[in-house]
């Protein structure tokens, strides 16, 4: 059995904060969609913030029609963030926490305990066509969560797993490993992002249940010095080499 593509989705907040640190227009977060589109990339990747510190509402607007890429919208479960993603109906919208009274303690969506915020979100972007994923952490209980709330998809916090060593890292890439195959008996898509490095992918890539890696801090800062193309190229090639080493490509 050969494992699903695993599709790149490059996230261009950090394009933003660059431009936004000195509030005018470069770098573009459009360009380097374009770029990231060239490179390689299946999906780009923005989060709208409440408090609008990298994306504009207007970067959304210029990202959903400007570029070729399918837009993945990272956002809170907020009445305002939905009203934003019926009206753009984005190809994908992925919940995200943004206040410490929506995150579990690692720093994923605390699915299992809504208090039907989540369930609302999902229905309502469902309904415009738009695929919802949760981010939440690698824990059989969110998925369920995930699952019951009818959501099609979810995303693996890699934060954890990026953020250990040794034995712990090792752990941390268990539940991972455990948790995909989970996302995939409950019929879930899955995918994975946060913190993730040249270093750091081929684990995750190996996975053969994850779809979609959603990469950003690391790709801009790499980028400075290397280039976003030449960045997101490669990226590109580490993930797929890993991919070409997946026990189910090899059975
Ligand atoms: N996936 C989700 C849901 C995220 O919130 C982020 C961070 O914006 C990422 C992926 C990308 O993480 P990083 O910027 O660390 O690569």
């Amino acid at each position: 059995m050969t494992a699903a593509p695993l599709r790149l989705g490059v996230n261009v907040d950090h394009i933003a904060t660059l431009r936004n640190a000195r509030g005018g227009i470069v770098p573009d977060p459009v360009r380097a969609a374009h770029m990231a589109a060239g490179a390689g990339a299946e999906n780009v990747t923005a989060h709208l913030r409440e408090d609008r510190r990298h994306i504009t509402d207007d970067d959304i607007a210029r990202l959903r029609t400007e570029v070729s890429l399918p837009l993945n919208m990272e956002m809170a479960a907020t009445p305002e963030m939905r009203d934003i993603a019926r009206n753009h109906r984005p190809h994908a919208a992925c919940l995200v926490p943004e206040r410490r009274t929506e995150r579990t303690t690692e720093g994923g969506l605390d699915a299992a305990g809504d208090d039907g915020r989540l369930a609302e979100a999902v229905a309502a972007l469902t309904e415009v066509g738009t695929r919802v994923s949760l981010f939440i952490e690698p824990e059989p209980r969110h998925l369920e969560a995930a699952r019951a709330m009818g959501a099609p998809a979810v995303e693996l916090h890699t934060g954890r797993f990026c953020d250990t060593e040794g034995d712990e890292q090792a752990h941390e890439l268990a539940r991972l490993t455990t948790a995909a195959a989970r996302a995939a008996e409950l019929g879930l898509e899955c995918h994975a992002g946060h913190g993730l490095t040249y270093a750091t992918v081929p684990p995750v890539a190996r996975i053969p249940q994850i779809v979609e890696l959603n990469i950003g801090h690391f790709l801009v800062a790499e980028g400075v010095f290397m280039g976003l193309d030449e960045t997101v190229r490669h990226m590109r090639a580490v993930m797929d080499a890993a991919r070409g080493e997946t026990t189910e490509d090899k059975a």
